[in-house]
């Protein structure tokens, strides 16, 4: 079984830095780097191995010898494996120093360009609870932990169910969640509230190795005006039991202004092939920007941290410095916020994004919004960035771009030497990827300002903006 591999232990390890994906880093006696989670820089650990490479060990903590004094407080010395918020033991001004390590090493050791002095990281006011948009997995699978299973109870069934997140590194196992850090208020109860719901009236839990069960995905997201969209997976079409769990949900939480639901017996449980299903309110939420509101339905994306999502705006907004005579392009798009949060600065508005949906909510929020010098445009990137295109709708004076994690594909890059805007500001999500895009982008562009902004604490994920200027 997976978890009887032949493991070392090391004992006393310090612990000397936090890397990337989250790992903490420390020397192992024969000179492998070992790679360990949940500990903190400045913690003294006893180890056991559970990978083995030939450079590098992956580790788990199996005893704290001392604690770093970059931990939370002594109260909150708690190893769970917590996948989703990975540095929620650390102080958050170490995860913040370590974020800003982590931009400066990419751009520097995989950019290989020069830069001019990186900003300060902007950290975000709210560090728990900050999340509008959580997705839960139901599974018959529970992960449980060592000690449970030591303690060789026969556990019921019911006992087997979860609702959480997925165990790092096991696709098979859930971690069941009673109480989130990072989403905000009323998720928790929602989840709860379902899950025993679920258990009590014998809704089967889905099984993803078996592809079997009936409950399979739930997703909560809310907004700052208060409302508040539920959608739950269902694998297979059952009326008697959709209805039973729904109309449970539409009673016992009022205030959901969108409760949708999809029936997916696919091998993958993403949903943007397939038709979301409205059971009660509308089949959208609004969320609002400086005045300007936002539609979001189930498949768009809207970053996750609202109150941050403003900050980082306001920085891909100075560092655009858009004219009023400027054609400006927002490259990934999605429903349009960048595009409309700079519209009245600009001449002119080009959006891109991939996700019909997201366009089609474009369109209706600029013209809600009263904003007519934007115009959206739904398709691979890759394909609808092309000579016709520009042609057709102008050559950019300022590219905005903000790509997916895999950053920019190549033929984009190639299309942005071609076209030559006189500025590109770059916001990414993962400034590995984002480094490899601006050494591509080199040759005619320099660097000439980086803002990292942290919209995700507890977690290691960064956000950056790059502002390229063209060299003359
Ligand atoms: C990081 S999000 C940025 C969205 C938007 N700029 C915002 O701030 O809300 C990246 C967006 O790129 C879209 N996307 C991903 N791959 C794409 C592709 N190949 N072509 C066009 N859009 C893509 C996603 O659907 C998503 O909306």
């Amino acid at each position: 079984m997976a978890r009887k591999r032949k493991r070392k232990i090391f004992e006393a390890l310090e612990v000397i830095d936090a890397g990337a994906k989250g790992k903490s880093i420390a020397k192992a006696p024969d000179g492998r780097v070992v790679f360990i989670d949940n500990a903190v820089p400045g913690d003294v650990v006893d180890v056991q191995t559970y990978k083995k490479r030939k450079a590098f060990y992956n580790a788990k903590v199996i005893r704290v010898v001392k604690y770093s004094d970059k931990r939370v407080s002594p109260e909150k010395q708690d190893l769970d494996y917590w996948g989703i918020a990975p540095w929620q033991n650390m102080a958050y001004e170490h995860q913040l120093y370590y974020k800003q390590k982590e931009v400066e090493n990419n751009l520097k050791r995989l950019g290989g360009i020069e830069l001019p002095e990186i900003n300060p990281i902007l950290g975000s006011e709210k560090t728990h609870h900050y999340r509008n948009k959580m997705e839960y997995t139901f599974s018959d699978n529970r992960w449980f932990t060592e000690e449970e299973l030591a303690s060789g109870k026969v556990f019921e069934d019911k006992e087997r169910n979860a609702l959480g997140f997925h165990v790092p590194g096991r696709w098979d196992k859930i971690l069941n969640i009673e109480k989130c850090y990072l989403q905000q208020k009323p998720g928790d109860e929602i989840r709860n509230k379902i899950r025993e719901f679920a258990i009590d009236n014998n809704l089967p839990f889905f099984n993803v190795r078996k592809q079997e069960g009936f409950l399979r995905n739930l997703l909560i997201r809310n907004s700052s005006l208060g409302e508040i969209m539920v959608l739950i997976q269902f694998f297979h079409e059952d009326k008697e039991k959709r209805e039973l769990l729904l109309d449970f949900i539409a009673e016992e939480f009022p205030e959901i202004t969108s409760l949708l639901y999809v029936i997916n017996n696919k091998g993958n449980d993403t949903i943007y092939d397939l038709e979301v299903k409205c059971y009660k309110g509308r089949d959208h939420i609004f969320e609002e920007m400086e005045g300007l509101k936002f539609k979001i339905d189930a498949k768009s994306f809207y970053q996750t941290n609202s109150a941050q999502a403003y900050e980082l705006y306001k920085v891909a907004r100075e560092f655009a410095d858009i004219q009023p005579t400027d054609v400006v392009y927002d490259l990934y798009t999605g429903i349009g916020t960048i595009a409309q949060f700079i519209a009245k600065n600009a001449k002119k508005v080009i959006g891109i994004e991939s996700v019909p949906e997201a366009i089609e909510a474009a369109k209706e929020n600029a013209k809600e919004n009263k904003i007519s010098n934007t115009d959206f445009f739904a398709g691979d990137m890759k394909n609808i960035f092309t000579d016709d295109f520009i042609a057709e709708h102008g050559n950019p004076d300022v590219v905005i771009t903000d790509p997916p994690r895999v950053g920019m594909h190549k033929k984009v890059v190639e299309q942005l030497l071609k076209i030559q805007p006189k500025r590109i500001v770059y916001v990414s999500c993962n400034s590995a990827t984002q480094a490899r895009d601006l050494a591509l982008l080199d040759k005619d562009y320099k660097v000439t300002k980086v803002q990292p902004v942290d919209m995700f604490p507890q977690t290691y994920h960064i956000e950056n903006v790059v502002c390229l200027e063209k060299r003359s």
